[in-house]
């Protein structure tokens, strides 16, 4: 059994587990040098030989005790026949975004898509993978899908699209209908790949008030989980809403998730009081003090484990590792975890 299967089992396991969002990327030299061979960010994506290699890049370097397979929760957008690329500097970019272009095309099922590229990428990594490591399958919640197919590319302001699901209610409904059906085939495909645990990307989730994080994020979010657990109910799922404040308590109840994925700007207090007495939290060190590194990443790393310690769970980030961060400022974190007692 792998280590975050049996953390999920109840077990406490001491050091902690590490994984940390954005483990492959840009910060690694070796990422970088795969990167430029495969020619786009899409191709790396769905060349499994690239995409496995990327992804145990940094359990080679650091031993970490999980790996997220590479790919990206944006690839989803193709089976609406909409064409995305990514570009140097701005990252996401659609031709046609829903704003433009309010109507949903034919669909193409997960099976019958590149996503299918995805699913070998995790063959290949899980026979190259100790067997007591994880192997993290993921997509994106719909609502973060959404706020990229509306605008067309990261924008920081998503008042325009939660104007643009006010607007069109029956389109943004059917929508998150289709997301809910892909999405749940995605990690059922994901999981039969040998994915052992998979995880639910909701990075704007933070945007919404109650009313519309209940209908956007909450419901479908458990829609998705109830799909994948009548398939594989022993599956670990891992939920990330990121921002959600006091609503993370609603999203722990309401979704079924059985681990917590908690951003960097939670109070530790409320997140050991409230919700690591429901599922198992995956903790939230900041990605800008793993930049900085040394004794504040130190003392940092003291506080989180002496906070959530006594209850089973992971270490991790609170967001992704930033591009400039030291890859030897992630194996400070690597040994200085497991040095405490
Ligand atoms: O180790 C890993 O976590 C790698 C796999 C992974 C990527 N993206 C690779 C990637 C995962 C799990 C993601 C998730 C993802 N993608 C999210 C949710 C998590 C989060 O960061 O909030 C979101 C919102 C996206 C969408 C996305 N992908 C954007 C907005 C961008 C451009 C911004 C950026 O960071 O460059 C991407 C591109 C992307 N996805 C890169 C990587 C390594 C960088 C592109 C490159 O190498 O050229």
């Amino acid at each position: 059994m792998t280590i975050l299967c049996k953390l999920n089992d109840g077990d406490i396991i001491w050091p902690p587990p590490i994984w940390l969002m954005r483990q492959a990327g840009r910060y690694l030299p070796e990422y970088n040098v795969v990167r430029n061979k495969a020619g786009s960010f899409l191709d790396l994506c769905y060349k499994p030989g690239y995409a496995s290699e990327v992804t145990l890049q940094p359990i080679k370097r650091f031993d970490l005790d999980a790996a997220i397979i590479f790919a990206d929760i944006l690839l989803i957008i193709q089976n609406f026949g909409m064409d995305i690329r990514f570009e140097e500097m701005i990252g996401p970019v659609l031709e046609k975004p829903l704003i433009n272009n309010p109507m949903l095309n034919d669909i193409t099922e997960v099976e019958k898509s590149k996503l299918v590229n995805v699913g070998e990428a995790i063959s290949l990594t899980r026979h190259k993978l100790s067997k007591e490591k994880s192997l993290i399958g993921f997509c994106g919640a719909p609502w973060t899908v959404m706020t990229y197919m509306i605008n067309g590319r990261s924008k920081k302001n998503h008042s325009q699209c939660i104007k643009w699901m006010e607007d069109n209610p029956s389109l943004a409904n059917d929508i998150i209908d289709v997301l809910i059906e892909l999405s749940a085939a995605y990690l059922i495909l994901q999981i039969r790949a040998g994915a052992d645990v998979v995880k639910i990307f909701d990075s704007w989730a933070g945007v919404l008030n109650e009313n519309q994080f209940s209908n956007w994020v909450v419901k479908p979010t458990n829609k998705i989980i109830s799909k994948v657990k009548d398939v594989y109910p022993k599956t670990p799922i891992i939920g990330f809403p990121r921002g959600a404040n006091n609503f993370y308590e609603k999203y722990v109840l309401e979704t079924g998730l059985n681990i917590i994925a908690v951003d960097s700007e939670v109070d530790r207090d409320y997140v050991r009081n409230v919700l690591q007495k429901k599922v198992i939290v995956q903790g939230n060190i900041s990605p800008s003090i793993l930049l900085k590194g040394g004794e504040e990443l130190k003392s940092d790393i003291k506080s989180n484990i002496n906070k959530f310690r006594d209850q089973p769970f992971i270490l991790g980030l609170g967001h992704g590792i930033l591009k400039e961060t030291p890859p030897q400022h992630v194996l400070d974190l690597v040994q200085f975890v497991r040095s405490l007692s």
